[in-house]
Formats: C-alpha cells, structure tokens, sequence
C-alpha cells in the first residue's frame, strides 16, 4: 500500500489514462475510471491523503511520460535494430509500458523481450495498458531460471533497465541482475538504462533505498566485464508519492 502526496487517486487514475490513450490511442470503456479507483482505492487517511493498493506507485504516476531522449543514441539504435531483426530485453519491465513503445515505434514484437520476477506490475499494467499487451509478451519466472534461458543468453543485442537497480535490496542480487545483463548481450551488445543516485542532495530527504555512487555502479560494471561506461546525472526531482524521487543517473555499457 502506497500514500499519494499531491493529489487524489480519482485525479491521478484520469490523468494516466489521458495519457495513455493519448500516447498509445488505448479505448477505454465508459467509466473505466471507476473500476481502476475501486480496485486500487486503498482508503485516505486522517490528513486526506489517499492510500493506493499498490507497491510501486512512484512508477504507476509515471506510465504514459515514457521520456525516451535522455538515452540519446542508445534508444534510437534500438528502435532501429529492432525494426531489422536485433533483439532487445527490457529487463524488470514492470508494467510493460517500454514494449508498447517499441511496438508503437514499429519494432516486430519478436525482437523484444520482457523479463519480471513476479506478475505484480505487470498486471497492473494489463489494466492501465487496456489491450496494448499480452501474457505471452512477458517471460516470467526466478531470476534463477531466467539466467539459463537460451532465448535470452548471448542472443540479445541490447538490455534496457529503468528503475530496477535501485529496487534490488540485496546486493547478491544486484550482483546477480549486472551478470544476466551481460550474459543476455551478443558481443558489443548495448545495457543502458536509468537508476536512482547516490548523491550528495540526498542528504535532505527522507528516503530509504540502497542506492549506488557514480563510483559504486561503475566499479559494480566493471567488475562483471563491461567496458565502455557511461554514466550522466540527472538532477530532476519529483515529489508525487510518499516517496521523494532521488537524482537518478542513465547509464549505458558495452560487453
Ligand atoms: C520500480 S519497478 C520499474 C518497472 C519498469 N522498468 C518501469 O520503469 O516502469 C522495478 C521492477 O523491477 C522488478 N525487479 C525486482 N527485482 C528484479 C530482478 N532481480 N530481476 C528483474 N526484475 C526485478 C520488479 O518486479 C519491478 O517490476
């Protein structure tokens, strides 16, 4: 359960789906608004603030400003890999916003693959996304399992990652999640994405995450193998949900 800051569910839930039927031309039902609100209304609060039956909130206000610029070159090497039989995973895709992207972008389905751990986001992205998405566009399972899946090791010529990073706790894991990433890519394939930062600004907000220094994710690539890293700060900060939302740094490496 999460509490929103700014705002009311009913407001937030129309805003997404303008959004989305904006950006992806999605038909929603009439009244599609109430059924969203009742499912995910948690109740509110004594200061008036609404709860929502959700985890990862700060990325469900986020669905429909896919902003893809900030991944320059990388992204529209992908889009157009992909249109030409290259092969992309988004892995920990969440709500599976990237993959109706990429379709609306033209990229064949086949060449893009979606891994999560659980079908938590994903389902609610079945629900935001109306249509857009299928069960059989997810692959689903233990990271475990993932890690020998023949679909995806060596074969994939980019592995995109938004907001994962800092949402594995356990630094095995995490450890575990920058080798599959390797492992999935051809030789020379791209990993690029975007994660919270460790920075200095964070001093002044209360939020608990593990979150890496430039220095720490650099190093943790490094170590798996990857070479040509780059790494940029983004200072932007947005306080939406509960949670304040950290500078973030977009990342991309080469195997
Ligand atoms: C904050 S959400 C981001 C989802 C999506 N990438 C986006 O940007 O909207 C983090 C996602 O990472 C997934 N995740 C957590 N641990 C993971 C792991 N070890 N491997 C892959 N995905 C993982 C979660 O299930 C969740 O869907």
């Amino acid at each position: 359960m999460r509490k929103i800051v700014n705002g009311k569910l009913k407001d937030v839930i129309s805003g997404i789906l303008g959004r989305l039927q904006k950006q992806y031309n999605i038909e929603y039902p009439e009244g599609y608004e109430n059924v969203l609100f009742d499912k995910y209304y948690g109740g509110t609060d004594e200061d008036g603030k609404d709860n929502v039956k959700i985890n990862y909130l700060g990325p469900l206000m986020r669905l429909g400003k896919l902003r893809m610029e900030k991944f320059g070159e990388n992204y529209k090497r992908a889009v157009s890999a992909c249109k030409h039989g290259g092969k992309i995973l988004d892995y920990g895709a969440g709500f599976g916003e990237f993959g109706v992207l990429l379709d609306k972008e033209g990229c064949l389905k086949k060449n893009v693959f979606m891994y999560d751990v659980d079908w938590e986001c994903i389902d609610v992205g079945f629900d935001f996304l109306l249509g857009k998405m299928s069960k059989d566009d997810f692959i689903v399972c233990d990271p475990k399992e993932v890690s020998n899946d023949l679909r995806l090791v060596g074969k994939m010529d980019f592995v995109f990652s938004r907001s994962v990073l800092h949402s594995i706790y356990d630094s095995k894991q995490l450890r575990e999640y920058l080798e599959n990433s390797y492992d999935f890519l051809k030789d020379s394939g791209t990993f690029f994405g975007v994660t919270l930062a460790k920075h200095e600004t964070q001093s002044s907000f209360n939020y608990s995450r593990n979150l890496l220094s430039d220095d720490e994710l650099k190093d943790m690539l490094t170590r798996v193998g990857f070479r040509d890293i780059g790494i940029e700060f983004s200072s932007k900060i947005v306080h939406d949900t509960e949670d304040m939302i950290y500078p973030s740094f977009a990342f991309s490496a080469r195997k």
